[in-house]
């Protein structure tokens, strides 16, 4: 029999003709894939278009999800994370953001990091160039200056102009703000006084500020992903809870929190209300899930109904709660699950973003435990 008969059988018989371990390798290939939230303006989908061309490309696993969701923080128009997020209640934007690297089982992180776009990067160089595992707040930002990074202003006149609006709307007991204010009235009213506040500012972005003023969002990208040799990594990045107290850190710079990922199961991340997150230490509990032979889904499942379960499953304390998780198990197979079908009644159902090896980045619905009216 020649060489090319050899081969040529192999190919007519698929990996059914190869030894038995080398079949089991074949067959146990991952797939490839890039997972992350959704976000406004697609940010998911560039993260993890981007991410995935790396990963294609033989780019290291780490580097890829970093790049993608650096497209994110270096986006004005997403309030949630990176430059132009909403700032504390001092008018200061404060960043979080947390990586792990499967291969060398590395993490890093930093907390309440002012003036620096992209938070990601410095958590990725506490990761690969310090014993630690998370600097915070002005050490963070001298840490950061040393590598070079540049101190900015991370407002956008739109930030500033929601924060603005949420001092307005801040008053005492007896209903009284020492900022000029008679913002009581109802939306339409609101509109029209926020209108002589702000001249100049188009009533679709001071009805925005408005909403964001009154439900401070806690938005975030979380990114997870995954190469053909099964290495993995996964990134948090955030500004957090607006208006939030100054320091204060959500879920995302906490490893094990907003992130976690072990090479040998998979890894996943948080998005949404952080402090709730951190009560169930959400990204390990979803991973260690995984550990024990749950899927992705289950695994979040489990996690969302113990988030559930420290509000005794009441339904009317839940409904102020938006949160969601990212899973990706070593083998490729992935889910995106929420507390809620949506954010709030009437808006669009919750999603996540996924990019599969084909280059193919879309946004596909997240599975709920609970349902909005
Ligand atoms: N999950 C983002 C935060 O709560 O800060």
């Amino acid at each position: 029999m020649t060489d090319m008969s050899l081969s040529r059988r192999a190919v007519m018989l698929g990996v059914a003709a190869l030894p038995i371990a080398q079949r089991a390798a074949a067959q146990a290939r991952p797939k490839p894939v890039v997972v992350s939230s959704a976000n406004a303006f697609n940010g998911g989908i560039n993260c993890c278009a981007k991410a995935m061309e790396l990963i294609k490309g033989g780019g290291d696993t780490l580097d890829a999800v970093i790049a993608g969701v650096n497209i994110v923080e270096l986006d004005p128009r997403d309030t949630s994370v990176g430059y132009g997020g909403l700032p504390n209640e001092d008018g200061v934007v404060e960043l979080d953001a947390s990586c792990m690297h499967g291969p060398t089982r590395r993490g890093g992180a930093v907390g309440a990091l002012r003036g620096i776009k992209t938070p990601s990067k410095i958590a990725q160089l506490v990761l690969a160039e310090t014993e630690h595992m998370m600097l915070v707040g002005e050490g963070a930002l001298r840490f950061a200056k040393a590598y070079g990074f540049q101190e900015e202003d991370l407002n956008t006149e739109r930030s500033r102009l929601a924060w603005r609006t949420w001092k307005r709307e801040m008053r005492d007991k007896n209903g009284h703000t020492n900022w000029e204010s008679l913002t009581d009235a109802p939306p339409k009213k609101k509109i029209a006084e926020l209108r002589k506040a702000f001249p100049g500012v188009e009533d679709d972005m001071l009805g925005w500020a408005y909403q964001v003023a009154v439900h401070p969002p806690h938005g975030t990208i979380n990114c997870i992903g995954l190469n053909e040799k099964g290495e993995m990594s996964a990134v948090t990045t955030t500004s957090g809870m607006a208006w939030k107290i100054p320091g204060r850190c959500g879920d995302s710079p906490i490893l094990g929190g907003g992130l976690w990922l072990d090479q040998d199961v998979g890894g996943a991340g948080s998005t949404g209300r952080g402090e709730e997150n951190l009560r169930v230490c959400g990204a390990h509990t979803v991973v260690e899930n995984m550990r024990h032979g749950m899927s992705p889904k289950e695994a979040i499942l489990d996690t969302l109904k113990r988030v559930s379960r420290n509000f005794d499953n009441d339904l009317a304390r839940l409904a102020e709660i938006d949160i969601s998780f990212y899973a990706v198990r070593k083998d490729g197979e992935y889910a995106g699950g929420s507390l809620w079908d949506r954010p709030r009644p009437g808006a669009p159902a919750a999603q996540f973003a996924v990019c599969t090896a084909d280059g193919r980045s879309r946004h596909e619905n997240s599975f709920s435990l609970l349902g909005r009216k």
